[in-house]
């Protein structure tokens, strides 16, 4: 069984008053937000994200390696979860990047990744919870914008959050490579 090693400092949240205060997490006491746990392989985060998008067999310990990589990453990866401290499984989860600039004046740029709640707790304001939760933790952090890609379909929803289409800058382009290789872990 994994440590409960948080990916970061979950006093963040609560110096910024974030997570326990939202009123979606008033609602129901059982629910809580924390930075993901290195324990949390086993309170299904893999199977969460895999509602997401194909995430593929990864060991314990191949998600251990990627957690300290991302642990060790000097404040790069705010990876977030709400747990049912209930049933003691991660319902929903998402990523706050934090990319380092040289532009305007080494400035942060925030990203939000991979936003996903469990099928069975839809509905009921958590997708929004997470969003606006790293969104604030972006800008409490220092970021200068914040940033994300999604489908056509999902554009209402970010924008019901906020985030807005700039014109002429709304672009995102892609080049899928057809055979992902593991990544070097030492990169
Ligand atoms: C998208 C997702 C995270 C939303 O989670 P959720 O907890 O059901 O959403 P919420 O209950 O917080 O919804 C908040 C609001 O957004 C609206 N909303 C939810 N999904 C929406 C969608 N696809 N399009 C437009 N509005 C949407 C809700 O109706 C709600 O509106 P309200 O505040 O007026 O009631 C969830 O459906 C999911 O995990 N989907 C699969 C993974 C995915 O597609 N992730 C997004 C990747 S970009």
């Amino acid at each position: 069984m994994s440590a409960e090693i948080p990916i970061y400092d979950p006093e963040l949240l609560k110096k910024y008053n974030l997570g326990e205060r939202h009123e979606t997490l008033k609602g129901d006491e059982s629910l809580c937000v924390r930075p993901l746990y290195m324990s949390d392989y086993n309170r299904g985060f893999l199977e969460l994200l895999g509602e997401l998008t194909e995430v593929g067999n990864i060991s314990e310990e191949q998600f251990q390696e990627q957690f300290e990589f991302m642990k060790n990453s000097h404040g790069t990866y705010y990876c977030t979860v709400i747990i049912d401290t209930i049933k003691d499984r991660v319902v929903g989860a998402s990523t706050l990047l934090m990319e380092r600039k040289f532009i305007r004046g080494c400035a942060l740029r925030a990203r939000l990744e991979d936003v996903v709640v469990s099928p069975n707790y839809r509905g009921k304001q958590l997708g929004k919870c997470i969003v606006e939760i790293l969104t604030n933790l972006g800008r409490a952090l220092g970021a200068y914008k914040m940033t994300l890609d999604c489908k056509d379909s999902m554009t209402p929803f970010y924008e019901s959050l906020g985030y807005a289409k700039e014109p002429g800058n709304s672009n995102t382009l892609s080049i899928r490579y057809a055979a992902a290789s593991k990544p070097e872990p030492k990169l």
